[in-house]
């Protein structure tokens, strides 16, 4: 089990890495995503109704960046991992989950600037793909 964990784990964090070193910036330089590679609560794919239990939510506290993901953990079905990302695809932190663990919920010291920059947060379930919330601290 703990090779299949790290292999999904690396997989989430190589599709993030390619998605965020390789896509298409834009305008405003925001990242694009493919469809039905990585999803978002504006563009699930063909994941239709999984946004809610899988998009991580944030809060901020102190100089700590909170993430969870409202999914339930279980042998068959739970969230692999959480990573934290800048805007330009540089890796911050990211934690990988047990199917024991209770909740997925990660912790991640924040940089001494990130005071009104963008991250992107990912949270990965083992049946439901990569799933990416960006946000503005
Ligand atoms: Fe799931």
């Amino acid at each position: 089990m703990t090779s299949r964990r790290n292999f999904m784990a690396m997989s989430a964090v190589a599709v993030a890495g390619t998605l965020l070193a390789g896509g298409t910036a834009s305008a405003g330089d925001e990242l694009e995503f493919p469809y039905n590679v990585a999803f978002t609560e504006k563009h699930p794919g063909h994941w239709t109704n999984k946004a809610g239990s899988h998009v991580p939510e944030v809060e901020v506290k102190n100089d700590t960046l909170i993430v969870r993901t409202p999914h339930p953990m279980s042998e068959k079905h739970y969230i692999v991992r959480h990573t934290l990302v800048d805007k330009k695809g540089n890796f911050i932190a990211g934690h990988t989950f047990a199917p024991t663990d209770e909740k997925a919920i990660s912790r991640f010291k924040l940089p001494a600037d990130s005071a009104g920059k963008k991250y992107y947060v990912t949270s990965f379930c083992n049946k439901h793909d990569l799933w990416v919330h960006k946000v503005k601290l």
